[in-house]
């Protein structure tokens, strides 16, 4: 079966579960009228918190409806909490984020059955509507909050696992850890708590203590869309780099690409596969001070030329380490040079002494730099780049990383423009070539 539609019949299947939830919250609320006006609220508070979204880290992105879905858990009985999810989430993605049916129904599902699951554990410990900040509570939400994560992430895992063809336990630790991920979580949880218990004290004061959670949220976004476009300024100004140098277009995408394979195989976590892609999105980036002459040259440079050219690394780091959302890329670009015997630049760094992140960076750089063409020698094939990459492997490159670029190389894609510029300049008899390493201008 063709894996669409693998993911496709999961998706159908958990969205069954999450409608047959909500139609038995249906025949309870028809039961039970008088909690019509919570029931409506939550869903629209839930509505209002999926619409608006945090970006906590540069692919993880999470909206606020967990604040809400939590408060709803801790004021409102179990069966109505699938319908309300239901109707919320259902709202905002078809009518806000206008989503593909099989993501809105994924993503629906996802917060029904988490939300629903929760509400179950913690419904052992708590009355919803009626609970105290007591030991009971903290133990209702801690294992509520558990549920929820472990939930939302299995789902995703199993939906991801089948879309990627890879293997589900690795999908869903890929997914579970990582601060960037768990602290925000509990921010959400612990708002949630503030809300509900308000919210259940004094129905004024709940809906009061929107107002400041509304300002805090402005101030982040305000602060957060900054640090986006600087982020964003950044890499157009490192693809207009790549861009300057003809015979290096594209470079730092495609490396870039080569990286996170890696670090993917070697199984890294999100927050330091997310530190690789920017870094080598932005290795280069302190080419913005190495001159045309030097840069462009067309032949092998003297010293001096060399001189100006090992500064890029440092000058990278400089321009970048004032930017947070930055800060676990600096070291990496500081080092992508760096050779594991200690002989390479701008430090001389050895072994574990150079970032893991760092050590990908520099094969990738080098397997790219040599398949390119340049202008003082023809393109290497893509045997000899791996002949060479192998040649200095424990030398200049740490062996592990080596040893996984080896085993996902084929999985590596043909990216085009690569193709493009070894065809025009394919009749141009170049000069020889050297020690790919210390002596290419990656
Ligand atoms: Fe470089
Ligand atoms: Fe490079």
């Amino acid at each position: 079966m063709r894996k669409e539609w693998k993911v496709k019949i999961i998706v159908l299947f958990l969205a069954l579960l999450s409608f047959i939830g909500s139609l038995n919250g249906g025949f309870y609320l028809f039961k039970n009228s008088h909690l019509i006006f919570l029931t409506i609220l939550f869903a629209f508070l839930i509505f209002l918190g999926d619409i608006i979204e945090i970006r906590v880290s540069p692919h993880v992105i999470m909206s606020l409806c967990s604040v809400f879905i939590f408060a709803s858990i801790l004021t409102i009985p179990l069966p109505l909490i699938p319908l309300t999810c239901t109707i919320a989430i259902t709202a905002s993605e078809f009518f806000v984020h206008k989503r593909v049916w099989y993501k809105a129904l994924n993503n629906i599902s996802e917060f029904v059955l988490s939300g629903t699951l929760a509400s179950l554990v913690a419904n052992f410990f708590i009355t919803p509507g009626d609970f105290e900040l007591n030991l009971a509570t903290a133990l209702a939400l801690v294992l509520g909050a558990i549920t929820y994560s472990a939930v939302t992430t299995f789902l995703i895992a199993l939906v991801v696992s089948q879309a990627e063809e890879r293997s589900f336990p690795d999908v869903w630790l890929h997914w579970v850890p990582g601060e960037q991920n768990i602290l925000p979580f509990i921010t959400l949880v612990l708002l949630g708590i503030l809300f509900a218990y308000l919210f259940n004290k004094n129905f004024i004061a709940g809906i009061l203590c929107l107002i400041p959670l509304a300002l805090v949220y402005l101030a982040f976004k305000k602060n957060q869309d900054l640090e986006a476009t600087v982020k964003e300024v950044l890499m157009a100004l490192a693809k207009a780099l790549d861009s300057r140098d003809f015979y290096t277009f594209e470079h730092s995408q495609r490396v870039a690409t080569y990286a996170k394979m890696i670090g993917e195989k070697m199984k890294l976590n999100i927050k330091d596969l997310e530190a690789i892609e920017s870094a080598a999105l932005l290795h280069d980036l302190g080419k913005v001070n190495t001159p045309d002459e030097v840069l462009l040259f067309p032949g092998h440079l003297d010293e001096e030329g060399w001189k100006v050219i090992k500064l890029h690394p440092r000058v990278g780091a400089d321009i970048l380490k004032c930017l947070t959302i930055l800060k676990d890329s600096t070291d990496l670009i500081h080092s992508h040079h760096e050779h594991v015997n200690g002989s390479g630049y701008p430090r001389g760094l050895k072994g574990n002494d150079i970032p893991l992140g760092a050590r990908i960076l520099a094969v990738a750089d080098a397997y790219d730099a040599m398949r390119s063409e340049r202008p003082y020698r023809k393109a290497y094939t893509r045997e000899e780049a791996i002949a060479e990459i192998t040649k200095y492997k424990g030398k200049y490159f740490d062996s592990e990383v080596v040893n996984t670029f080896l085993e996902i190389l084929d999985e590596f894609p043909l990216l085009g423009e690569r193709e493009t510029y070894q065809n025009k300049f394919s009749e141009e008899k170049l000069s020889t070539r050297n020690d790919p390493s210390s002596n290419e201008r990656k």
